[in-house]
Parts: C-alpha cells; structure tokens; sequence
C-alpha cells in the first residue's frame, strides 16, 4: 500500500437499512481507491452511518464523535462524516455541535457520497440532506457476508406512526423497479450468494408509487408480484424480507409465500402493542384481532413458520391493563423472537409532545416482565426443533468456538455445528438438532450440499 492510500473506517448503527446503505457506501470508498481499516482510530476518512429510532441510540455516537473530533486536531487531514438518520434530523445543528465534521449526510444520499466527497476535497463543509429522489444504484457494495446480501426494494415510509422519526428521515416511499432489483439479484446469483433479503421499512408498501396502478386503486407492481418475479433468479436459492406491516399483509402474500419454496417460512410483522386504544394513539392502523388473524392465516399456510415482531412498553398513557394486553398476545402467539423497548419520546414526532408520558421506572418494571415472558416463549417454541433435521445455510465461524461454524434455518434460528469454514462457507447443511436454547440451536452434520434441498411440500389451505 502506497503511503498516500487513504484509509477508512464505517461504524454502523440501527437496521438493516443502514447495514445497507453502508455496505454501498464501502463500495464507493473502495471504488474511489481507499482500503478498509477495522480500526477507527487509526482511519484517515471515518464514517459514522447513525440511527436515531431512540434516544439511547443517537446519543452513542455522539461519544464517538467527540472524541474523533480530539483526533482531529493532532490529525487535521482526518475526514468526519456523519451519515444516516440522526445526521437527517440534526442537519446544520450537528456542526454547531461538533465543527470538525466535514460531511453531514442523509440517507437518500447514500448513494453520493463520492460526490458529496468531492466537495469536502475542494475544502467545503457539506450538509446534504435536501429530500431528493434516490440515485439507482451504480455502485458495487461492499458486502460484509459472501453468502447471504441485503437488497432494497423501497426506500422511505409514508405510515405515520405517532411515535416514529422514520419518515422523517427515510423520506417518502420510494420503490425500486422490478426490473432493477431482478438485475442485482441475477448478480449476486453469479457471485456465488445463496441468500437474499429484500428490504423495506415498510416493504408490502412496495410499488404504491411504480407506474401500473389500475382505475379501482389496485396496482399491478404489489410486493407478492415482486415475489413471483424474482423468485426464480438462478442461484439464489432462499428468500427473505423485512419489515412488514400488518396493515397490508394480504392472503395473497401468504399464499406466494407458501407456494415458492424459496421463500422462507420466517416473518418479521411488528405489531407494537396489544391493546386497541394503544394502537389507535399509535396510528398503526389495526386493531389486535386483525394482527391474530394474520398470524392465523400464515399458520394455517406454514404450520411451522416462525414469526418475530417487535413491541412498545410504556407509550404515552398506557395503563397497566393496557399493558396486559401486549403480554396477552405474547403469550397467545408465542413468538419465535421479539425486539422490545420502552417507548422514547422522539423530536419531531407527535407523540413527545403529549402531557401523558409515564415514568422511566414504569417503562423499565414493563420491559423487564415483558422481556421475561418472550425468553420463556421462545424457549418453548425453541423445543420444538429438538431431534429435527433442519437445513442451514453455513455463513461464518462460530466466533465463541473455532471448530464450530454457523448458519440460519429457514426459520431464522441461528444453528451452530462442527465443521470447517473452508469447506461449509455457502453450502446447505441437513442438521440434527441436539440442543434447542431460547434463541440458537446445536446440532450434528447429517449432510452438506451446495445447493438446498427444497424438501418443503406446498401447503394448500
Ligand atoms: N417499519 C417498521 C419498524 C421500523 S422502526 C414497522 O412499522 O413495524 C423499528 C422498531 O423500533 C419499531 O418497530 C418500534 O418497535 C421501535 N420504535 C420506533 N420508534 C420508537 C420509539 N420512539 N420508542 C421506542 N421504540 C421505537
Ligand atoms: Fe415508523 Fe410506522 Fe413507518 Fe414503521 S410504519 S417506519 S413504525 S412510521
Ligand atoms: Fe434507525 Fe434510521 Fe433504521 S432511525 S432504525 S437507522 S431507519
């Protein structure tokens, strides 16, 4: 490496929306001819791509920032970016706060961050974070696996949920073409990638805003038909998607779910809470029934599809029978997994400024008995796989045992087994299960094979 290379570092916060757009953004700095460095610290261009979905974690980076800023003043040639959604929502604030930032970017603007450093070089302070229509991709990312890749199919969200920065950040829904997101997967198809992800805040919103929408309101470009049109690109051999909505989440989703086996039995539909007046204040848009219907009607398809969600303890006047509510429909659905938090007042968003705001010790007590109650369910439902043979695609080592590797079932569940890297990396395992815990599983090799079995019958309900 020449002295003059250039180093940098990404550290990366929040979804998987941002391990996304990072992973492009990598691709760029690559392109522009900087090599990657693990160190932060000793990095001449840092990027910290940041989320602000709560408190806690918009105020992580500024620690970070702090003390990169010290960095810079022995280390003025030190480029600082702050990307992603808190730099969306502090903007211009952020340089008062930290005047050693070079570049301040939205999320819409992953995608020109070459750009956006050309002007940082010419020796401007840039903030790009005007609501623009987002670039195609024309860069290559840097993808963190070799296995499985994330793939955006829309961007932005136009719900308006009264606790929530994401469109505020994120922008309005903006959908990828089907064709575009065809060619990225026939891409990674030849790359040797056996898994994708498509992504979405709110991803059965898809195509609401693509040409071909008919005269009653329906349109031709819905997520199933995304579905149906990617299913069948060559190598890909498994399909997942998040986030979905429970508002949208049709019958006919579930059937192309359960009749294209390369979609895997594994749903990520946050419901929030369990209470209806809670999720009127919400603005979500349904009411509990509606989400247990879904629930019903996927397992009615996929007896054994796993199914993950996320919750709010404590939002603005919720009451202890409210909360009950939520515990109620844990324990009835029985969730594979569960990402949960106590309800953060955030700027921008209606519901901060109510007068009905409870305790941090409320939220806390809630959190912790809501959080008891999904160990002990996905222990339950964990039970399940015990002496099943489940297949996994293999990704990585196990980074607690070297002579163990890892992979996902189809339901999601993080499998580790013996085994070699070098000879497992992307192949498909059929697993015995030897030990079921809440949320991983151990298992014994029965049989590896570069491509999946599909064993999985098509369910007629
Ligand atoms: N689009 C997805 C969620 C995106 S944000 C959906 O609608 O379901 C990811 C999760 O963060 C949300 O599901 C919610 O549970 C949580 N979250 C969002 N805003 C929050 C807030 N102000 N306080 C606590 N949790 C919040
Ligand atoms: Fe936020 Fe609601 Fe949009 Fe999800 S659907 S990103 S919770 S506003
Ligand atoms: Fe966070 Fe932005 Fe995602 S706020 S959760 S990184 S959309």
């Amino acid at each position: 490496m020449s002295s003059s290379t250039r180093q940098y570092h990404i550290t990366t916060f929040g979804c998987q929306m941002n391990k996304a757009d990072s992973e492009r953004m990598a691709g760029i700095l690559d392109d522009m001819g900087m090599v990657w460095t693990d160190d932060p610290y000793q990095a001449d261009v840092v990027l910290y791509n940041t989320c602000t979905i709560r408190d806690n974690a918009e105020q992580k980076v500024y620690s970070y920032l702090g003390r990169q800023a010290k960095r810079k003043q022995e280390k003025p040639d030190l480029t600082l970016i702050v990307a992603g959604c808190v730099a969306q929502q502090e903007g211009e604030s952020l340089l008062r706060r930290v005047p050693e930032l070079d570049l301040i970017m939205g999320p819409q603007h992953a995608n020109r961050l070459q750009d956006l450093l050309e002007q940082v070089m010419d020796g401007s302070q840039v903030v790009a974070t005007e609501a623009i229509d987002i670039m195609e991709d024309i860069t290559k990312p840097r993808r963190d696996s070799e296995v499985t890749a994330w793939v955006n199919v829309i961007y932005g969200c136009n719900e308006r949920c009264t606790y929530c920065v994401v469109p505020g950040v994120r922008g309005i829904e903006q959908s990828r073409t089907p064709e575009a997101i065809r060619a990225e997967m026939e891409e990674l198809g030849r790359q040797g990638f056996k898994e994708v992800t498509l992504l979405g805040q709110n991803i059965d919103a898809y195509g609401r805003d693509l040409p071909g929408s008919t005269a009653d309101g329906r349109h031709q470009n819905t997520f199933t038909d995304l579905l149906y049109f990617v299913h069948d690109v060559p190598g890909i051999e498994r399909i997942r998607f998040a986030t979905s909505h429970p508002r949208y989440f049709t019958e006919r989703l579930i059937r192309a779910c359960a009749e294209r086996p390369k979609v895997c039995e594994h749903f990520h539909i946050p419901f929030q809470s369990g209470d209806n007046d809670v999720l009127k204040a919400m603005a979500r848009g349904y009411t509990h029934e509606k989400y247990r219907r879904i629930i019903d009607t996927v397992r009615r398809y996929m007896p054994d599809a796993a199914i993950s969600a996320d919750a709010i303890v404590g939002f603005p006047g919720e009451t202890e029978e409210q909360f009950q509510h939520t515990l109620d429909l844990v324990n009835d659905i029985a969730f594979d997994q569960l990402n949960t938090a106590a309800y953060s007042p955030r700027p921008g968003t209606p519901a901060a400024l109510w007068a009905n705001q409870l305790s941090e010790d409320v939220k806390a007590d809630r959190l912790q008995r809501l959080n008891h109650l999904v160990a002990q369910k996905a222990a339950e439902r964990s039970l399940r796989y015990q002496g099943r043979i489940e297949e996994v695609l293999v990704e990585a080592t196990n980074p607690k045992n070297p002579a163990q590797v890892m992979g996902r079932t189809r339901g999601n569940r993080l499998t580790f087994f013996p085994g070699n890297l070098q000879t497992m990396k992307g192949q498909f395992v059929q697993v015995r299960i030897t030990e079921a815990r809440p949320f991983s599983l151990t298992g014994e090799v029965l049989k590896v094979s570069p491509t999946s079995e599909l064993s999985r019958s098509v369910v007629t309900a």
